[in-house]
């Protein structure tokens, strides 16, 4: 049996799609590793839902409220069927404690999130919807992109943007299709490929300049 296996054993549970595995503002007692599927972990702001982060296998959630003893601090829901690790705090406590790799694979992440929280309030604060849209796909290829001879490649499920970023999906796809035209990505069903992220940069910097001085 793998190390794997033998974990789910003692921790794994299966969520069906749609289950919700803490909500922001009550109390939690246990942490999760997602060991396959997805998960979303969003706020809720004046009645709409906030997407800050889709997470996948590999990736924890829930430890914050075990750590800071605050309530959650966000509510994360099942997005595809998941296989998760459910670790209750003295598990967790003795996991860190016992083993330097883990918790300096913690902080490795911990760092990550918190300077992908810090793009999305960049993005927030671009006015134009095309920015946001140009510097979200930037930020993905930065965090999760996969290096190939024409590019990067990314996972960008169109349908799941407005969420993040707070722009309609016919918005979106007209961004995304003029950026194609213009030969700086190509779209594949939810796969893009970014043939330089410096050009994308620079088409950036035009917007943001557009925006600032109007049409020249
Ligand atoms: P906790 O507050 O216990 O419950 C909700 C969890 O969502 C939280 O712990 C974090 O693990 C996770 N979370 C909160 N904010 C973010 C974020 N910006 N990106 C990824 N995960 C987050």
């Amino acid at each position: 049996m793998s190390a794997e296996d033998t974990l789910f054993q003692r921790f794994g549970k299966e969520f069906p799609k749609g289950a919700v595995l803490c909500h922001e503002g009550e109390p939690g007692k246990e942490m999760f590793v997602i060991q396959s599927g997805r998960v979303t972990i969003s706020k809720r702001v004046r009645d709409v839902e906030k997407v800050l982060a889709i997470l996948g296998p590999g990736e924890f959630f829930g430890e914050m409220a075990i750590i800071s003893n605050k309530p959650r601090n966000a509510t994360a829901t099942v997005h595809d069927d998941a296989r998760l690790l459910v670790i209750d705090p003295k598990t967790f406590e003795g996991m860190i404690r016992g083993n330097s790799e883990i918790a300096v694979r913690m902080i490795k992440k911990l760092a990550e999130r918190l300077s992908e929280a810090d793009s999305q309030i960049e993005n927030l604060l671009l006015s134009d919807p095309v920015s946001r849209v140009v510097q979200h796909i930037l930020q993905v290829c930065q965090t999760r992109g996969r290096p190939l001879e024409e590019g990067v490649e990314i996972d960008l499920p169109l349908r799941e943007l407005p969420g993040q970023i707070s722009v309609g999906e016919p918005a979106i796809r007209l961004a995304v299709n003029r950026m194609e035209r213009a030969g700086l990505l190509e779209r594949s069903g939810d796969r893009v490929t970014v043939y330089d992220t410096a050009r994308l940069q620079d088409f950036l910097q035009y917007l943001e300049m557009k925006w600032k001085f109007g049409e020249l």
